[in-house]
């Protein structure tokens, strides 16, 4: 058991912010990513960003993939201090496809800020993340990214957030002008324009002039037709009224906008600190029907993210926790509460791109990469107790399916093992046919396509492997329960032709179903079963 003061744990939690960015490829999210180190002087991490996102393809084979399709698989976490903060950024895949790695990502974080390019609006990807976050009950704040640009009216991107996303507005700042006529913001809290000087490529800190609007200055600098408008905008928003409502914001209904130019360093530092300010700390989380405190000091984490091979030089595994509760030291004993096993934590990582850095200890709201071949799986509870069970992370059913051949009867072992492991990271999911007799032919599904495509690409690559993809017609997957009583093994729901019988890995009864209207007729056929869209918990 650990020695640490409640004193400490408070002063550590309430310091803590852990947060993802999540937006629609090319919004801008590794360009404020790489604003925010370089405003928590984090210089050094703030180039090598973006030097991953250009180099990722020459760090590992898999990571090819990412370049040929300009996605980013794996994520990251950055930590750095920011005034009286430790700041977590996790970074979360923005491909277009859905993945689960990306909603997994979203289960540890305590807060996101959403980012919008402003000349696009709100885009298909973004509203994804959104409603994974809003479910959630996240809190979400909003940077209205590239104002340097020609940028849709704000008041319709404020209607955008409320109509499309379905979430309340409070803009906290308000954008002078755009494109070429982009001035600046005027910061409604305080009553105050900031005016921007453009630093060629924003490599430094912006140069910030601050001055009430009615300034002879600020009339000067600003076109008079802008600056009528923006007089006229504020005006309707004071009208409207509505006061700032931070309940509302930690409860996920509405969220602070702020405008301006990550790339020219315009407004990120506002938002940096309005965030620290307003952003929670650490929340609890439920194991059952018990909450976990954060300043709680019995030890608590869980596994959000599984990786092996993140770095070719080393082939190793990494399983990602992140801390609930306690004070995760270097070399602690836990309970692995899924297997009652005591785990040492012995090779804590912190990780950023190819370097690793030791953890020693951490706080609520931390993320620690343990590096070696534990048993775990992700959603798996680490703790010095040996009841606590977190549910965190959410079961999302497969809607693609597909049989994986492997195409070299030489290499079946590294297919097998290769396979076993990319189970195990929850890249796809297996299911096995009830008769099992001829050839080993592994039935997988996924939830989008992109995660068949990551798990060929690895096997290839880390396993070489080669394997070949036989596309399966189904497009639902149904647990099935008998309502009444146990299932026994010898029960079976009425099945037509296209509809074929499984099991998951737990052995829970599972119908793969080709249509919406096969689904519709086998529900009425089987009024005796419980036919669920979500996975029986293990
Ligand atoms: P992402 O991670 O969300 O995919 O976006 P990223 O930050 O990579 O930004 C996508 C593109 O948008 C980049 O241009 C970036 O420079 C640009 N960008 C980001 N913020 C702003 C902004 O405030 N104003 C303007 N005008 N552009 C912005 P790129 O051409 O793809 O790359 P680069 O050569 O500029 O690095």
């Amino acid at each position: 058991m650990s020695s640490v003061s409640s004193a400490e744990l408070k002063r550590e939690v309430s310091r803590r912010r852990s947060f993802a960015i999540i937006s629609h490829p090319d919004a801008g999210k590794t360009t404020l990513t790489e604003k925010f180190l370089l405003y928590g002087g984090a210089l050094n991490l703030a180039g090598s960003v973006t030097a991953r996102k250009n180099q990722r393809a020459t760090t590992s084979d898999w990571m090819e993939l990412e370049k040929q399709r300009g996605i980013s698989v794996s994520s990251t976490v950055l930590q750095f201090d920011y005034k009286d903060c430790v700041v977590n950024i996790l970074d979360t895949p923005g491909h277009k496809d859905f993945s689960e790695d990306t909603y997994r990502v979203l289960t540890a974080v305590d807060a996101a800020v959403m980012v919008v390019d402003a000349g696009k609006g709100i885009e298909s990807q973004t509203r994804k993340l959104f409603e994974v976050c809003r479910r959630r009950g996240v809190p979400i704040f909003t940077f209205m990214n590239k104002l340097d640009r020609p940028a849709r009216p704000p008041l319709e991107l404020l209607d955008d957030l409320e109509s499309v996303l379905g979430i309340d507005a409070f803009p906290l700042n308000w954008p002078l002008g755009d494109g070429p006529r982009f001035k600046g913001v005027y910061d409604r809290e305080k009553g105050q324009v900031h005016l921007f000087e453009r630093t060629p490529g924003g490599a430094f800190r912006a140069p910030v002039a601050v001055s009430d609007i009615s300034e002879p200055a600020v009339r000067e600098k600003l076109d008079p037709d802008v600056y009528d408008q923006v007089c006229e905008e504020l005006e309707l928003l004071e009208g409207a009224g509505a006061d700032f409502d931070l309940g509302a914001v930690s409860a996920g209904e509405l969220t602070p906008v702020f405008f301006g130019s990550a790339a020219n360093n315009f407004g990120v530092q506002m938002l940096l600190d309005r965030f620290i300010e307003l952003a929670p700390p650490p929340a609890p989380r439920r194991s059952g029907e018990a909450s976990v405190e954060p300043t709680s000091p019995d030890f608590s984490a869980f596994v959000f993210k599984i990786q092996a091979n993140m770095n070719p030089k080393h082939r190793d595994r990494v399983s990602f926790i992140r801390i609930v509760s306690g004070k995760f030291e270097r070399d602690m004993n836990v309970i692995h509460t899924r297997t009652g096993e005591k785990v040492r934590l012995s090779n804590s990582m912190r990780l950023f791109a190819q370097d690793r850095e030791t953890v020693d200890d951490a706080y609520a709201g931390d993320v620690a990469g343990l590096v070696g071949n534990h048993d775990f799986l992700i959603g798996d509870t680490l703790s010095s107790s040996k009841e606590l069970v977190f549910d965190e992370i959410p079961r999302f059913p497969p809607e693609c399916f597909a049989y994986l051949h492997n195409a070299s009867t030489a290499k079946f072992k590294r297919f097998r093992a290769g396979l076993a492991q990319m189970l195990k990271e929850g890249v796809v999911t297996e299911f096995r046919p009830l008769d099992t007799t001829g050839a080993y032919v592994p039935l997988l599904g996924a939830v989008g396509p992109l995660q068949f495509e990551v798990l060929q690409h690895r096997l290839q690559g880390e396993y070489d492997a080669e394997t070949r993809l036989e596309h399966a017609s189904w497009g639902f997957a149904r647990w099935m329960r008998k309502k009444e009583g146990e299932t026994r093994p010898e029960d079976l729901p009425e099945l037509s032709m296209d509809v074929k019988l499984v099991r998951d890995i737990h052995g829970h009864l599972v119908a793969l179903i080709p249509s919406e209207w096969t689904l519709g007729t086998f529900t009425e056929k089987n009024p005796d079963w419980i036919v669920s869209d979500v996975p029986f918990p293990p």
